[in-house]
Parts: C-alpha cells; sequence; structure tokens
C-alpha cells in the first residue's frame, strides 16, 4: 500500500502543461475548484486542440483567476520551461499531439511535443530539484500523462503496469518514448516522477475529432458517422473527471518511479458506444457508415486497475451518467464545437474522411461476417 499522506501541500504550485486541451483543461477546473489553497499556471501552446475557452469558467471566477495564470508556449522550447518550473513544487504534463489518426497522417508533432518537450520538462525539473534539495527543501515533483495505448492490442486479459510496451501508432510510440524519458531520469538522476496510462477518456469539452464527440456533433446535423471496419473494437471508457480525479491522486500519493495504470467504468465495443450515442440522440442508426479502417488499429485494449485502487482511487461515473452528461454537454454547447469544427476542419475531415466516405457502405445493425 503506497503512502496514505499526501506529497503535496494543500497551497502548493502546480505547472500544468498541456491545461487547455480536453483532460487538462477538466484537471485546472476540478483542482481550482475542489481545493482552495492551489495555484496553476497552465503552459500552452494552443495548437488546433487547445482552446483558452475551456479554461472560461476559472477565468470568470474572480477567486480562482486569481491563484491561475496562463501562458502560451511549447514545452520543447526550454526558455518557456525553465522559469515556470522554476516557481514550481510539481509539473504535470499534459501536453501531447493526442489523435492517432492525425499522427498517422503528419507524426512530426508527436514527435517534437512526445519527445523533445518531455525531455525539456525533464531536464528543467532535474536542475531546478538539484538546487532545492541542496538547499534541504523538497524536489518538484513530476508527472507524465500517458496512455493504454503504449501496451498495444490486448488480446485477452488486462494489462498490468510490468507489461512489455508494444506501440504500434507514431501517436503510441511517441508516448511510450516519453515515458521512458521519465523513468531514465528517475533512474538516472533521482528526479522524482510517476507516470498514470489512462483509457479512453470522454466528455464534455471533448474535441471533435475523437469517436464519442464527433459521431455526437455528427448525428445532431444529420451528418453521416464514419465507422471504422466492423467498429467491434473495444476500449475502457473513462470520464474525463475520473480521470483527472485519478492523475491528482497519483500525484499526491504516488510512489516516485511508479507508473499507475487508469481504468476506465465500461469495457466496451464501438458499436455499442455507438448505439448508446444514438438512443440518447434520438438519431437513427442509418446514419452509420461502414468506412476503410485505420491503418494498424489496435483492436482491444483493457486495463487491470488494482495498483491505483490499492493507492486508494476508485472511479465516480458510471457510463449511462457519462454518456448522458456528455450529450447533453454538447446539445448545449453548440457554439463551442462549431467552432472547433470550423478553420482547417473542412481541410482535415476531407483528408481523414472524403475517400472513405466516398467507398462507405451502409453499417448493418448486426456485426459483419
Ligand atoms: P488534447 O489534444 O485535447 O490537448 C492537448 C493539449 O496540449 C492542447 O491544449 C494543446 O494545445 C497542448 N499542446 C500540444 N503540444 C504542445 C506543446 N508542444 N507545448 C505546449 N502545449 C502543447 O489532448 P487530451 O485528450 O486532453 O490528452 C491529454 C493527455 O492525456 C495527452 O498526453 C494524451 O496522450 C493523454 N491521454 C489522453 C487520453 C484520451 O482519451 N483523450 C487517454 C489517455 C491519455
Ligand atoms: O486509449 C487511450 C487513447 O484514447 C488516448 O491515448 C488517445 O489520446 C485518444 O485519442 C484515444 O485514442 P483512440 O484512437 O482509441 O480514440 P478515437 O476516439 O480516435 O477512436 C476510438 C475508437 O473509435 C477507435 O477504435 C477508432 C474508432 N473510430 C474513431 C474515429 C475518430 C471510428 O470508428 N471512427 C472514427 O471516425
Amino acid at each position: 500500500m503506497a503512502g496514505d499522506s499526501s506529497r503535496l501541500a494543500p497551497d502548493a504550485r502546480i505547472l500544468v502543461t498541456g491545461g487547455a486541451g480536453f483532460i487538462g483543461s477538466a484537471y485546472v477546473r476540478d483542482v481550482l475548484a475542489r481545493r482552495d489553497g492551489a495555484r496553476i499556471t497552465v503552459l500552452d501552446k494552443l495548437t488546433y486542440a487547445g482552446n483558452r475557452a475551456n479554461l472560461a469558467a476559472v477565468e470568470a471566477d474572480p477567486e480562482q483567476a486569481a491563484r491561475f495564470s496562463f501562458v502560451i508556449g511549447d514545452i520543447a522550447d526550454p526558455e518557456a520551461v525553465g522559469p515556470l518550473v522554476a516557481e514550481s513544487d510539481a509539473v504535470v504534463n499534459f501536453a501531447a499531439e493526442s489523435h492517432v489518426d492525425r499522427s498517422i497522417l503528419e507524426p512530426e508533432a508527436f514527435l517534437r511535443t512526445g519527445v523533445i518537450g518531455v525531455h525539456v520538462l525533464l531536464e528543467a525539473v532535474r536542475i531546478e530539484s538539484a538546487a532545492r534539495v541542496a538547499a534541504g527543501r523538497p524536489a518538484v515533483r513530476y508527472l507524465q500523462v500517458s496512455t493504454d495505448e503504449v501496451y498495444g492490442s490486448v488480446a485477452d486479459g488486462h494489462s498490468v503496469e510490468s507489461d512489455r510496451l508494444d506501440p504500434r501508432s507514431p501517436y503510441s510510440a511517441a508516448k511510450a518514448a516519453g515515458e521512458l524519458l521519465v523513468n531514465s531520469y528517475v533512474v538516472t538522476h533521482g528526479v522524482d516522477a510517476v507516470v498514470t496510462r489512462g483509457s479512453n477518456t470522454y466528455g464534455p469539452f471533448h474535441h471533435p475529432e475523437k469517436l464519442i464527440p464527433l459521431f455526437v456533433t455528427n448525428a445532431i446535423d444529420d451528418q453521416p458517422l464514419p465507422m471504422y471496419g466492423d467498429g467491434l473494437q473495444q476500449r475502457d471508457w473513462l470520464f474525463v473527471s475520473d480521470h483527472a480525479g485519478a492523475i491528482d491522486h497519483v500525484l499526491r500519493h504516488g510512489t516516485s518511479g511508479e507508473t499507475y495504470n487508469v481504468p476506465g467504468s465500461a469495457e466496451m465495443v464501438n458499436r455499442d458506444v455507438i448505439a448508446g450515442l444514438l438512443e440518447r440522440l434520438g438519431k437513427p442508426w442509418t446514419l452509420v457508415r461502414t468506412v476503410p479502417d485505420r491503418p494498424g488499429h489496435d483492436r482491444r485494449y483493457a486495463l487491470d486497475g488494482s495498483k491505483l485502487a490499492a493507492l486508494g482511487w476508485r472511479n465516480r461515473t458510471s457510463f449511462d451518467d457519462g454518456l448522458a452528461t456528455t450529450v447533453d454537454w454538447f446539445r448545449a454547447n453548440e457554439a463551442w464545437w462549431r467552432a472547433a469544427k470550423s478553420g482547417d476542419w473542412d481541410a482535415y475531415y476531407e483528408r481523414q474522411y472524403g475517400a472513405r466516405l466516398a467507398a462507405s457502405s451502409a453499417a448493418s445493425t448486426r456485426p459483419e461476417a
């Protein structure tokens, strides 16, 4: 059983990199709302996936805004990172290119942020920690947000943290590389660091490039829903506030050098997820199109959560409740997702789905043979 007292003071200063994205912004909103003394600085490059509107609730609340600051910058830029790490007690790194399909189209940014960016953060943490430890103060704690995709496709059973890594997309390879760098800094330099491996996350503010928000928003507009292959790929769905809460729990209670799986609450095949969201929206299955599969598509992810449970964390949100909250949020926040589906969106959509939809067929309600 890992430590039962927090490794961080309640008023610790936390640098949240990638905090304008989907999960990072949920983390910032939750921590500032839940913990009175918490102080957070976000460092975010504001890529197409970063959106300051995700933090509007924080900036509109004078009490929370006083404990919050926002810096636009790149985690791969040592000049941006160094001074911010020097004024922080902990770093939680959400920053990444996060979409598998885009990593197939254009992998470079995945490597730059996922490998060089993580290295720049670790170097800054190493240098600042050495100075603090020499002065008798605690080191800076680092948490790397990683993914169940580093295990690759899991034929049966559940992945445990000691399993071999077998990443199979440029996205997951970059995430695995980031984790290995973290481990090297723990072993070689004694950096205080933990890693989380989360499963498929969904909820409000999810970028509409991903399965659930893409299909919800397309269905609202009565547009086709491009289901890859037979739709029998399995994921374990994790509501975003549960993922953010688990990350905060590991930051505070995890043992340095350890990795913690963060499983979801529902192991489901894509077809059943799609049927559930269509039912909630009152839209027909006939919107679903079977399209050519994602290259290298991982068939199944499944995580063993015993280690995180032993640390004292459990999820709070069932898939039914989480999906209802999510669908209702997208219905109520059209301006948010229509803005995310503007600018470069049409060019991306055409590149990703144009030929696929042209080659598509109506999806049977039962799995194809
Ligand atoms: P996201 O794409 O919504 O957000 C990523 C954020 O990082 C954006 O705000 C973006 O502007 C920022 N960013 C990207 N490159 C940057 C750089 N070089 N410097 C500074 N900021 C940069 O991603 P998400 O879905 O919120 O995922 C967050 C993290 O969680 C990622 O590391 C991802 O690998 C991991 N993860 C995601 C899921 C999931 O299902 N979404 C599951 C497990 C793990
Ligand atoms: O498992 C954790 C990972 O979950 C995270 O590390 C990633 O950052 C996150 O994007 C997510 O990756 P996936 O590839 O599993 O998520 P995505 O929403 O892209 O796809 C979910 C499933 O739906 C997958 O089997 C592919 C399928 N899919 C997806 C899209 C976008 C479709 O059938 N059609 C689609 O158009």
